[in-house]
């Protein structure tokens, strides 16, 4: 048994497990789709809250360089994700990529570990549009109770100014989890077609935030660039830069979530490529940019402590309305974030059901829909759990450091395949192996470092649990000899 540990996937056989019988998923995503899909899931709460986060408290106006250094090593991986996505067309992102190219094991070990990707990216970002929700009630006057829109251990600053020190649960951040999933549950085709609505939304007011704010920076903003740093690392100065890049590391999270539908994508060869890095260079040049105008239109300092920070920056332009406006398109693009990540996550307990090392029921797809609708319920209650429940910041921190351990893992095992396997036919060949992926582990181990130890000692808490589970389950019921 304990020789399955190692065994491997070949791709003929990843190939013909999707096409069997029973097992299709409806290809309907075109490679505009497809770029629509990652601008979905990239832009969200990373750029709308995380942008004034990593401003005040670690790189001041440099938390443009913090974007720019994030999206390096987001690019080495993305070249990645690329050329697997293009060679491995099958629905599973990096858990299939590592079945095929380091087995069963570490496939298990990254498929396990998504589930702090996708499933707490989607409870991050749904926390965060909770907080975006109450803004928006309260211009319009209507007023919720405080303790129902924030999870117990954590203090919500209200929009009157007054702290609530621990509330009892964030009911917003749980309902929107469960109608997102609902609507994954009724099809990707459908999901997709208001994704690429949602995600022209969004585009529209980042665009609009640059260009009318442009006007209103204040150079003095901007001076000095780079404050000095504290005496305390990771505030200000260079070393600000290197943790603000792990802190906005999370607003890139998502390109790679295109990865996750490769099945349903209707030339995957051509479209997997264009879809990851696409929308991940769209992204680099948006966040730059509008970090450079937010960071110019009010003092870096004035973000502390502010989760619409924003909106606070727009203000300055004097243009009341469109501020409203930015909250809703806010709220819009947030959707789309949270769709993706729960589609993603789907996809990839659907696949892992597949190849027995979670039980059936996570495979199960819906006789009219087809879309794997246990999975979708299963992670409804889940995700729930942790939005309800569970402060930002802490879900944050565990999102990023699940990302960067599952990137780090596709960069090695892209570089893995083309000592291993150099003949097999890539559609999209990663440029400059081994270099790309060596720096993509580089930078993303790097990050790493710069998190909390308490992020290090969870990422090890729910490694030990999944080892449990593939120990008693997993590897019992593998299909890989089958
Ligand atoms: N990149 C996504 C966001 O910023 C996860 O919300």
């Amino acid at each position: 048994m304990a020789n399955t540990l190692w065994a491997k996937k070949s791709i003929t056989k990843l190939q013909h497990d999707a096409s069997a019988e029973g097992n299709q998923l409806t290809r309907s995503l075109t490679s505009t789709s497809l770029v629509a899909l990652g601008i979905g899931a990239i832009i969200g709460a990373g750029l709308f809250s995380l942008t004034g986060i990593a401003a005040a408290n670690h790189a001041g106006p440099a938390v443009t360089f913090s974007f720019a250094l994030a999206a390096f090593g987001c690019a080495f991986a993305g070249l990645c994700y690329a050329e697997f996505a293009s060679m491995i067309p099958i629905a599973g992102s990096a858990y299939t990529y590592s079945y095929a190219t380091m087995g069963e094991f570490v496939a298990w070990i990254i498929g396990w570990d998504l589930v702090l990707e996708y499933a707490l990216g989607a409870a991050t970002v749904a926390v965060s549009w909770s907080g975006y929700l109450m803004e928006l009630l309260y211009k319009f006057d209507i007023y919720l109770p405080a303790e129902l829109a924030c999870s117990p251990f954590e203090s919500l600053k209200l929009s009157d100014g007054t702290v609530l020190d621990g509330g009892i649960v964030n009911l917003p951040a749980v309902l929107i989890v469960c109608l997102i999933s609902l609507l994954l549950i009724r099809g990707t085709e459908k999901s997709a077609k208001m994704n690429n609505i949602l995600v022209v939304v969004k585009l529209i007011v980042v665009v609009m935030f640059i260009a009318l704010g442009w006007g209103f920076i204040d150079p003095a903003n901007h001076t000095p660039f780079i404050p000095e740093n504290t005496g305390i690392r990771g505030q200000f100065g260079w070393s600000g830069i290197a943790t603000g890049a792990a802190v906005v590391f999370f607003a890139f999270i998502g390109f790679d979530a295109v990865s996750t539908a490769a099945q349903e994508a209707k030339n995957p060869q051509k479209g997997m490529p264009i879809g990851i890095l696409g929308s991940l260079v769209i992204c680099t040049i948006l966040y730059v940019l509008f970090s450079y105008v937010m960071t110019g239109l009010v003092p870096y300092t004035e973000f502390a402590g502010d989760s619409k920070p924003a909106a606070t920056a727009f203000a300055v332009t004097g243009y009341d309305f469109l501020q409203t406006a930015l909250i809703v398109a806010v709220l819009a693009g947030y959707t789309s974030v949270m769709l993706v990540m729960l589609l993603g996550q789907s996809r990839v307990f659907y696949t892992m059901s597949k190849d027995g090392l979670l039980p059936k029921i996570f495979g199960d797809i819906h006789t009219k829909y087809r879309t794997p609708f246990k999975t979708n319920i299963f992670f409804m209650i889940f995700v729930s759990v942790f939005a309800g429940f569970v402060p930002i910041s802490d879900l944050g921190h565990m999102v990023s450091i699940g990302t960067l351990f599952a990137f780090a893992l596709v960069c090695a095992g892209v570089w893995l395949m083309r000592v291993k396997q150099p003949n097999l036919p890539r559609a999209f060949k990663t440029p400059l192996v081994p270099f790309v992926p060596i720096m993509g582990i580089g930078v993303c181990v790097f990050l790493m470092t710069t998190l909390p130890i308490e992020a290090w000692e969870r990422l090890a808490i729910w490694l030990a649990i999944g080892l449990g589970i593939y120990w008693f389950y997993g590897r019992k019921n593998t299909k890989i000899n089958d």
